[in-house]
């Protein structure tokens, strides 16, 4: 029987390698994996810190249950050109830092210990995706991801495809190709037991088939009462797998889901129902933490932008993902758009034989994800390249034929060798461009871009970012400027039938190279800021959302007299799910104003916006005048649903520190987000705090970056990570103007 044990603990870790000396136990750090090999600053460092090669060691004991067993290491991934060693021998290496990797370590595993020696290179090595030009984001070394031990029989299961070929039918059909790994060669005889179970439900089906080689088929037909997974109702199902052979018994388990999805000229489909994509790429980074981090975090993103964000796709740009981000991806009904490594260069033979072989290892990890619906097989905006392109796309649709491909790119008329013509248009903003004389442009009409005058399916995968980056604690102007333009795009695409959606750049801002970014190593594109707390611009995204899952009701205002050009807070708007919102400045009588389906038709909940069509500027008075209170009210079928209270007098009242959770797990490298805000006697951020707060934890665990903090924009965040053994955590935030405020987790 297979034991698939976590093998994150007790690594030794230190800068270099010394070839020479795999086989002895040097000096190091202990960590527990997933690991960053240098924790950055926040911002305004040097990238090259961690551009140099590292070396992870650990012991491992002999045990019998090793025993006559295939013994291996299985690395969710490692940035990057690693090289494992075993007792001082090379036993495997792997290039690319975004894929999973096993080290078969039986063949030369002996009595007694052994040592485990893994070299990780942060080097940006050319001949290795996305490396070789410039790229915007970072590239974090180390073991970043969950390393286990696999002790498996012999002859085991590899892999398995699950296909539902009818899935719309009202009796179903499930295939399911079976892959057995057989390192030895050994001949291969016995069978597999396969059985069908509703994730927290009852058996559904079971079937057996006699095997005879390295793969076997199996197929489940006639299956009725099964419910189709849907981003509101994300079921899954799981297939067990038994195999039996001379050589022992294995067993594997792996969900998946009843679905369709299609991207068709007019638009996507999924089970066969049109919607329209509405999402954000998503990079996998943390401040200081870099890539390494574990399940809690990757599963909030997820969540973060299905629950906070109303978005029904996220795109991973510009890599595959944690696997803990994707299966969540699958629980909770999020899509994904998920791409190979790359970013705007295209590498030499070397480089793009490692891209093919991407996209196998992506494909054959994630083919059983119901919430995968696209595979992008370009480089993200790279030129063409017929023959490069031609085999990414045959090889993906060789080993997935129920998906399409896509392929990002910003060039217009390219080559179109994938099934859906994927787009970064960053026409908006465009007319600033000096000597731009074409005005504004919200989206290209799609034969503009493509060229091809035949409807072809089409999606855009990014607009806004560098065009017009905001920081969270920019002025009002600029941050109202930030969510037209998120608005703008969004209807634009909602009202054209011709887009499958679109993802906007991006859920939150990044580090990222020198050459790009404010000059202090950071991208402002998000609409959160990298502590995933909102930007105004959030709440574009989030008004799109049904009301019943949340009302919002967010003015892009910091209300003020002097904040805004020549003073006043017009226009304003007010991003909102609800029917209308009643809008009362001091003592005036309320002013009801609906949504603005003028500018924003197509959007299925414009914002609702007070401007010279629903107020005149004396209303509000103008400078010199008294700047008075407002308050608003949003309304949903004649009711109040949701109040806020802009003070015109805002002073600090409370210091609000927000753990996401206070429930850790002990020796999991557990963290769980904290957001400090400073609120003024309404409840609101203030947004121009910004002055010191310390923090100190006590108790197993630990902070993750500075304990001193200034506030930016009133608010900041950091992530407390639990250690190896159980027992409390005390926080304390401690600051000028507030009493201490403190927080206990658990820790077990
Ligand atoms: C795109 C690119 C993204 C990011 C973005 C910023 O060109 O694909 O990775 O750099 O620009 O707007």
């Amino acid at each position: 029987m297979r034991i698939t044990e976590n093998f994150n603990g007790n690594w030794l870790f230190r800068e270099g390698f010394e070839p020479t000396r795999v086989d002895t136990m040097q000096d190091g750090e202990r960590v527990r994996l997933p690991h960053s090999a240098v924790e950055l600053p926040y911002n305004y460092f040097d990238e090259t810190d961690y551009q140099k090669p590292f070396t992870y060691q650990k012991v491992i004991d002999w045990r019998e249950d090793f025993e006559g067993q295939e013994v291996s290491l299985v690395f969710d991934a490692a940035m990057a050109d690693s090289v494992v060693y075993l007792n001082g021998r090379e036993i495997t290496a792997h290039k690319d830092g975004y894929t999973p990797f096993e080290a078969r370590l039986t063949p030369y595993l002996r009595q007694g210990e052994n040592l485990v020696t893994v070299k990780i290179d942060g080097s940006e090595n050319p001949d290795i995706p996305p490396f070789g030009g410039q790229i915007d984001y970072l590239c974090y070394a180390g073991l970043y991801r969950d390393v286990w031990l696999k002790v498996a029989s012999p002859v085991s299961i590899a892999n398995v495809k699950i296909e539902t070929p009818d899935a719309l039918a009202e009796k179903k059909t499930v295939t399911a190709r079976v892959f057995l790994a057989n390192p030895q060669g050994l001949a291969v005889s016995g069978t597999l037991d396969a059985k069908i179970r509703r994730k927290g439900g009852g058996d559904v089906a079971a079937t057996s088939v006699a095997i005879d080689g390295n793969e076997a088929v199996l197929t489940f037909t006639g299956l009725a009462g099964i419910e189709l997974w849907d981003i509101d109702n994300p079921v899954l199902y799981a297939l067990s797998l038994k195999l039996a052979t001379d050589y022992g018994e294995d067993v594997l388990t792996q969900r998946f889901g009843f679905r369709t999805a299609l991207f068709t000229p007019d638009g996507f489909l999924l089970n066969g129902r049109p919607l329209k994509l509405r999402g954000l790429n998503r990079h996998q980074s943390w401040p200081h933490t870099g890539y390494a981090m574990g399940r809690r975090a990757q599963e909030k993103d997820a969540d973060i932008l299905k629950y906070e964000l109303a978005c029904n796709i996220v795109r991973t740009s510009h890599y595959p993902q944690s696997k803990w981000f994707i299966e969540r991806c699958d629980e909770i009904g999020l899509l994904c758009f998920e791409e190979i490594p790359g970013w705007q260069h295209i590498g030499g033979e070397a480089w793009q034989r490692e891209s093919i072989a991407n996209v196998r290892r992506m494909i054959e990890r994630d083919w059983n994800h119901p919430s995968i619906i696209i595979w992008g097989v370009r480089i993200n905006e790279s030129q063409d390249s017929h023959d490069f392109y031609a085999e990414t796309n045959r090889l993906a649709r060789e080993l997935d034929p129920t998906r399409q491909t896509g392929g990002v790119r910003f060039i217009t008329n390219s080559e179109m060798l994938e099934d859906v013509y994927t787009m970064n248009d960053f026409i908006l903003g465009q007319e600033e461009m000096p000597g731009n004389n074409r005005g504004r442009v919200v989206l290209r009409d799609r034969v503009e871009t493509t060229g091809i005058t035949k409807p072809i399916p089409y999606m855009i995968t990014e607009y806004n970012g560098h065009m017009y980056p905001t920081k969270r604690f920019d002025q009002e102007q600029r941050q109202a400027e930030h969510v037209t333009r998120h608005l703008l795009i969004l209807n634009a695409v909602a009202g054209d039938s011709d887009i499958s959606g679109s993802t906007g750049w991006c859920m939150f801002d990044y580090n990222t190279h020198k050459d790009f970014g404010s000059g202090d190593r950071i991208c402002y594109h998000g609409v959160l800021d990298m502590y995933r707390i909102p930007k105004l611009a959030a709440y574009a995204y989030a008004s799109q959302g049904d009301p019943k899952d949340g009302v919002v009701m967010q003015p892009v205002t910091f209300w003020a007299r002097g904040e805004r050009n020549i003073g006043g807070v017009l226009p304003l708007i007010v991003l909102t799910n609800c029917d209308y919102v009643e809008v009362k400045f001091g003592e005036w009588p309320a002013k009801r104003v609906y949504p603005d389906r003028e500018n924003y038709p197509h959007l299925p909940r414009p914002p609702v916006v007070l401007d010279l069509r629903t107020v005149t500027p004396q209303e509000f008075g103008t400078w010199g005048r008294v700047w008075r209170e407002g308050t608003f009210t949003g309304f949903i079928d004649g009711k109040a649903v949701k109040t806020m209270v802009l003070p015109a007098d805002p002073v600090p009242t409370t210091l609000e520190v927000t753990p996401d959770d206070t429930a850790l797990r002990a020796g999991e490298k557990d963290a769980v987000r904290v957001v400090v805000r400073v609120l003024d006697q309404c409840g609101n951020l203030l947004p121009y705090f910004e002055e010191p707060v310390s923090l100190a934890l006590s108790g197993p665990g630990r902070i993750i970056g500075p304990a001193d903090h200034t506030l930016k924009g009133g608010a900041t965040g950091f992530w407390v990570e639990a250690g190896e053994e159980m027992g409390r955590l005390e926080l304390a935030v401690t600051s000028r103007r507030f009493a201490p405020q403190s927080v206990t987790f658990t820790v077990s």
